[in-house]
């Protein structure tokens, strides 16, 4: 299931066996309507889930570090390192967001 944060609520990531967070990177920061929504889910058991972030960003990238720092907080089983790719994705950085989505479902797998 693919969710807006603006929609999503943490009752979602209870459900689900995997969380991957998308987001970019605005002021040395995540994007403040995505981290609302990671602190949200501090209200749901997360322990043991697969989690990860990932985004696009212009020149530094922080979103989905810090996304992923939190993530690791909630006790799930992360994985690193967070994807980011530079402006809009061309093929390659595509293949890589295939290439996680792969991960992801192996890591669930197991
Ligand atoms: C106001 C503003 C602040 C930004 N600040 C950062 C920043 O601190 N570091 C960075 O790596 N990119 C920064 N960016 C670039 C965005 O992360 C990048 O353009 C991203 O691809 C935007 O994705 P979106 O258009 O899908 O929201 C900023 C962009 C804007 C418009």
């Amino acid at each position: 299931m693919i969710k807006k944060v603006e929609v999503a609520s943490p009752a979602d990531v209870e459900k689900a066996d995997a969380i991957a967070i998308g987001l970019a990177t605005y002021k040395g920061a995540g994007m403040p309507t995505v981290i609302k929504y990671v602190e949200s889910m501090a209200k749901v058991p997360l322990k043991g889930k697969v989690g990860t972030a990932f985004g696009s960003y212009g020149w530094s990238g922080e979103g989905p570090l810090v996304v992923t720092k939190m993530l690791s907080g909630y006790g799930m089983n992360v994985i690193e390192p967070s994807l980011r790719i530079k402006r809009i994705p061309e093929e390659e950085g595509l293949e890589e967001c295939r290439k996680l989505g792969k991960l992801i479902a192996d890591k669930l797998k197991k």
